[in-house]
């Protein structure tokens, strides 16, 4: 197996966790680290070369892959200046700010003859996982809503993230991962999508928002995230015809609950309530669900280099396909589409 040879341009937060990650690999070297600030190449490993810029970095490192962990607007700078040195490329997400720049950055590599992929990690996240095993073993029949929700209650975006320029706000942080998932969950085109979009806090960048889907198969899905959003979230809500699955952290904890009959065999049973009587609102009656663990998985955000690794040697192909990524960034120009008319957007309809 052929080594990474890897150089970093921008070794802040994201810079520093994946020079960690790199540290866990026998097959992949960290040679070079590139920041413009000065501070942040202090702590760079023993041994790594430091620059001050990418070009000098292109120019002097024994390098063949780049990963781009600058901040946002400056990806598709470093990623051609990558590719033009004939270095394959990881960039960090948001991978562009437009479709437009990330198509000019895909035929940069695809010109160069280099690899392109980006670090969308988080479909190796565990709860995510968890979720998508449900939905492709079927295990609660057929499926009519995803829930996928995050609320935090810290309110404030940090450091460039405050700036709209910067690539700021929650749609362009973890919105690209939260839609990317739903995208890899559910194998259907986008019939439509309704978003709402929101600056609760912050005054220039979003910190709320909610997607709506619906796609082609008749599962509708729904993300929701919320940076001031102060009570507990459920992170995962999947129902179907035959069971309701649900997730309560990024940790995977949950359940799956079944009922033992269909709802035409229920007794009709009248239950008084604080609202009222009703006959399909009450307290379950007792014995009727049962629960069932959710499925085990085993999956760390290492994954996602060990299947670079092997697309590198041309052992598989890319996993995160810029076909994939342009689809997310498509969804998240209809999304800011239907957040401004306050209409639901066609999209991919045949
Ligand atoms: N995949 C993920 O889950 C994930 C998580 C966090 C951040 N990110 C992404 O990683 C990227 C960086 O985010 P961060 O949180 O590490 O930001 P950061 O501000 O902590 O680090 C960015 C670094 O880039 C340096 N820099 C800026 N312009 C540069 C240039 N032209 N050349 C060289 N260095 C330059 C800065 O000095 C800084 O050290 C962003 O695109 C962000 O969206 C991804």
């Amino acid at each position: 197996m052929e080594k990474i040879r890897l150089g970093i341009v921008g070794f802040g937060f994201m810079g520093h966790n994946d020079a960690d990650m790199m540290a866990t690999f026998d097959d992949i070297d960290l040679v070079a680290v590139a920041d413009t600030n000065p501070d942040m190449l202090t702590d760079a490993p023993e041994g790594v070369e430091t620059y001050s810029n990418i070009d000098d970095m292109l120019a002097k490192a024994d390098i063949n892959v780049v990963m781009v962990s600058t901040p946002n607007p400056s990806h598709p700078e470093m990623v051609k200046k990558a590719a033009a040195a004939k270095k394959h490329v990881i960039c960090e997400k948001p991978a562009a700010m437009s479709v437009k720049e990330f198509d000019e950055m895909v035929a940069a590599c695809r010109e160069n003859g280099v690899l392109f992929t980006v670090h969308q990690q988080r479909r190796w996240d565990k709860d995510y996982r968890i979720m998508k095993e449900v939905y492709d073993q079927g295990l609660v029949g057929d499926m009519y809503i995803i829930k996928s929700q995050l609320y935090g209650f810290n309110g404030f975006m940090h450091d460039w993230h405050v700036f709209p320029e910067m690539g700021g706000g929650m749609l362009y942080d973890w919105g690209v991962h939260l839609i990317d998932q739903i995208l890899n969950m559910v194998d259907s085109p986008i019939v439509s999508l309704y978003a709402d979009v929101q600056n609760v806090i912050n005054e220039k960048v979003d910190d709320y928002f909610k997607i709506i889907f619906k796609f082609a198969n008749h599962v509708t899905a729904e993300i929701e995230l919320g940076t001031y959003y102060l009570t507990p979230a459920r992170r995962w809500f999947i129902g179907g015809n035959k069971g309701s699955a649900i997730i309560d952290g990024f940790g995977g904890e949950g359940k799956i609950v079944h009922t033992r009959h269909l709802l035409e065999n229920v007794p009709g049973k009248i239950t008084m309530t604080a609202a009222g009587p009703t006959r399909s609102f009450g307290p379950a009656p007792e014995g009727l669900l049962y629960e069932e663990p959710l499925p085990e998985v085993n999956v760390s955000h290492r994954m996602y280099f060990e299947h670079f690794l092997k697309a590198f040697n041309g052992e598989e192909e890319i996993i995160v396909r810029p076909e994939q990524v342009r689809r997310v960034l498509c969804v998240m120009d209809a999304v800011r589409e239907s957040a401004k008319t306050g209409q639901a957007i066609a999209f991919e309809q045949a």
